[in-house]
């Protein structure tokens, strides 16, 4: 019987969602955050018991020390954290405003950064930190600059953080998701068709004839999170078809 306990930052839709669900069937207690009221409902909903979810804005750091509070007096410790939270808004270099710029770095890199910082005190010895990165940070794609940058400077720290929480028995992995298909695409600004021809190209030159889809990724984060992954450090899991080969 699986006793772990589990937060999914961002595990409201998409891969977070599908993660949460994956892990409940296998007996995990799951916490999800989100952002909109509608979707963190929609999701509880969805996944019965064994999970709660919390509002909390993972860019704001005062709502991350009333999370990590609320969750010290509902379980004590936690045993794996998956930092999944994350945007993406297409925008050419050029285009990239300031705004845009704080936004994403906020949210993808600030917000993942002071979310692992607060969470150190109540993870369970040992316990696991996964990151969601993504392809982006070794495959070149044109109008991702600043997600990009958020990405890699994500998954940059997670080396420093294998070596500086080693006594504290925290490790950390990070999935690398490919294109996958969820609700990001419609949030990130392009337009219909664009999303199509994307979609449309990872399927059809991918080698596994299909676009990865959040319930590929599940199983990789489960085992990232369990005790079959006791000793990797800094390991990256690349989940996308092989379409980067
Ligand atoms: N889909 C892909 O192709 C792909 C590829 C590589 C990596 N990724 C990464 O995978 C992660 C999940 O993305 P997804 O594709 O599953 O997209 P998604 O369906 O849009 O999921 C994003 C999740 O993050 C939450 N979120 C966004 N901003 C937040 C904030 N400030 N505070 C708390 N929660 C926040 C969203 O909640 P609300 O709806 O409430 O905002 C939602 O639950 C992201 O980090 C993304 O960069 C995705």
């Amino acid at each position: 019987m699986n006793t772990k306990t589990v937060v999914i930052t961002g595990g409201t839709t998409g891969i977070g969602f599908a993660c949460a669900k994956y892990l409940i069937d296998l007996g995990y207690k799951v916490v999800l955050t989100g952002r909109t009221q509608r979707n963190l409902d929609n999701a509880l909903l969805k996944l019965g018991k064994n999970v709660i979810g919390y509002l909390s804005d993972t860019s704001n750091l005062s709502e991350i020390d009333t999370l990590v509070a609320q969750l010290k007096n509902t379980f004590g410790k936690i045993d794996g954290l998956f930092i999944n939270a994350g945007i993406f808004k297409a925008s050419s270099f050029e285009d990239t405003s300031e705004s845009l710029f704080d936004e994403t770095m906020s949210i993808n890199f600030k917000g993942a950064f002071f979310t692992i910082q607060k969470f150190i005190p109540i993870l369970t010895n040992p316990s696991s930190i996964v990151l969601n990165t993504s392809i982006v940070v070794f495959k070149t794609f044109a109008d991702t600059a600043v997600y990009t940058a958020s990405k890699a400077a994500l998954e940059s720290i997670a080396k420093v953080l294998n070596i500086e929480l080693a006594p504290k028995g925290i490790r950390t992995n990070v999935v690398s998701p490919g294109v996958t298909e969820s609700p990001i695409q419609k949030k990130s600004g392009m337009s219909d068709e664009a999303i199509t021809n994307l979609l449309d190209h990872f399927s059809s030159t991918s080698p596994i004839g299909r676009i990865v889809q959040p319930n590929d990724i599940a199983p990789i984060v489960e085992f990232l999170i369990s005790d079959k992954s006791l000793v990797l450090r800094n390991e990256k899991i690349i989940v996308d078809g092989g379409t980067t080969l």
